[in-house]
């Protein structure tokens, strides 16, 4: 058996799957981000290995397969710095991805030779290095005691094996990787103040990067052998879990952030789209993608403040697809990474008038949302990327309203997976399998079987293409009156 651990933002999931892929049993385990301040969020990495070992326990009594692991592969939300000492101690809660203390520092380093051309992104306030800025300024004496910076599912890694290494499609977020040639760049760590022997070794996903501990092999009751795969970012395993690993392939999340993403077989970095350009968890593949950081969330939001369920604002739509009405909101609730790259800006509802309903509301909200996504395909359009189809998955796929009013936004037809496992956990074990020796990416990377597709509606089209115009221009004055 394989396990694959997605550890998210607000929980950890654990995967347990046979040699071909197959889930045998998933447990899981939550916990929280801390925002001590506005813009801050925070995590524990104890509370990680807590929801880790609780899954792993559940596991073990439910399954007997799990006596027979061979590898594990952990996926982990992006960008976090988890800084350990030279005893290999946590300084300080992780800062998290969703944390914009630092957009001050990465505004500076942005503006700096070398990070977009060697990186291929802008430095983002949720990245890494201006995170470790952050910490030089205001907490000199933890940054002084840095030994190794370790994203989330590094750390992860370093607790199941002792050793510190990461895969490439994770360091790709850290603004120190050289993109294109898959390694740390000097130059832009001397920029951040850092040093290599401070970032751990790299390697691609599929690789294994050492043994599970013989501690934690004897307490879990299994092979000192068992290989710990180098694993990747959420993003790129969510990529490996449903096969989008070829030129032409991409898939639509729609999750608390909304992402656009495309697989590309060659590495054609376009910083100035503010799209995002990793390295793949495979050798020689990239990917692209653009990401807005408000999807589901700008629906739960409207469900919060007006005391009802996101469902039960969603479902007296109906399934009969409308043109965008006169409502219009900007989904910039937690500012915008693409294509704005503006983490000040926030969002807003202009057109409202005395006749409008709650459901006017609505629908503006899952527009606006939408023609976020379509914003991060004109800038994959920009690289000349055009994808007519796009696999659909995440939390907000449970509205046929919202899918039909993406589908026509996007003009793309949208794929429906069968019920089941194809996220970033499977992605891990699908990692773990490769890292193990047991198969091949053509063998184990393959796409879920497809329930239903969604197509635009070619009626609605240029209503939308028409929406959309009025959706682009409505944010240089909504951010001039800011
Ligand atoms: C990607 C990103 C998010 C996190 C969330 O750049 O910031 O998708 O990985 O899990």
């Amino acid at each position: 058996a394989y396990l694959g651990i997605d550890l998210g933002t607000s929980g950890l999931r654990a995967l347990l799957v046979d040699g071909k892929g197959a889930p045998l049993g998933a447990a899981e385990g939550s916990y929280e981000a801390e925002h001590p301040h506005s813009g801050w969020s925070e995590q524990d990495p104890k509370d990680w290995i807590a929801a880790l070992e609780g899954a792993i326990a559940e596991l073990r009594a439910a399954h007997p397969e799990f006596a027979g692991l061979r590898g594990i592969g952990v996926a982990g939300h992006m960008h976090g710095a988890t800084l350990l000492d030279a005893a290999g101690e946590v300084i300080r809660p992780c800062i998290l991805w969703n944390d914009t203390r630092s957009h001050l520092e990465a505004a500076a380093l942005d503006g700096r030779d070398g990070f977009r051309q060697i990186s291929g992104n802008i430095v983002f306030p949720g990245f890494t290095a201006p995170k470790l800025g952050w910490v030089q300024q205001h907490e000199p004496e933890n940054f002084a005691r840095i030994a190794k910076v370790l994203l989330p599912a590094a750390y992860l890694n370093y607790y199941l094996t002792g050793a510190c290494f990461a895969d490439m499609s994770d360091s790709a977020g850290t603004s120190w990787l050289d993109t294109g040639a898959r390694d740390w760049s000097e130059t832009l760590l001397a920029a951040g103040g850092m040093r290599r022997d401070q970032m751990p070794d790299l390697l691609e996903g599929c690789q294994p990067g050492a043994h599970l501990k013989s501690e934690l092999a004897t307490r879990w009751g299994v092979s000192t052998q068992v290989v710990v795969a180098a694993g990747a970012g959420d993003n790129a395993a969510a990529a490996c879990g449903i096969g989008v690993m070829d030129e032409g392939q991409g898939f639509v999340s729609l999750g608390t952030s909304g992402v656009l993403l495309a697989a590309r077989d060659g590495y054609r970095p376009a910083p100035e789209t503010a799209l995002h350009t990793f390295c793949h968890a495979v050798p020689g593949r990239w990917y692209q993608m653009g990401v807005m950081l408000s999807a589901t969330d700008s629906l739960n939001w409207l469900a919060r403040i007006t005391g009802t369920a996101p469902r039960d604002l969603t479902a007296p739509l109906g399934d009969e697809l409308r043109a965008p009405g006169r409502v219009r909101f900007l989904p910039y609730l937690s500012g915008e990474r693409t294509p704005h790259n503006d983490a000040e800006i926030r969002g807003s509802f202009t057109g409202l008038g005395a006749e409008n309903s709650r459901d006017d509301l609505t629908r503006a909200v899952l527009e606006g949302v939408a023609f976020g996504l379509r914003d991060s395909q004109a800038a994959l359009e920009a690289t000349g990327l055009r994808l007519d189809r796009l696999i659909a998955i995440g939390g907000g796929t449970g509205s046929r309203y919202w899918l039909k009013l993406i589908a026509t936004a996007l003009n793309a037809t949208l794929e429906l997976p069968e019920g089941g496992e194809f996220g970033a956990a499977l992605g891990a074990a699908r990692l773990a399998i490769l890292a193990a020796g047991d198969g091949t990416p053509e063998e184990v990377m393959t796409p879920p079987a497809i329930r239903e597709e969604i197509a635009p509606d070619p009626g609605l089209l240029p209503d939308f293409d028409a929406g959309y115009a009025r959706f682009r221009s409505a944010y240089a004055p909504i951010r001039a009156v800011q």
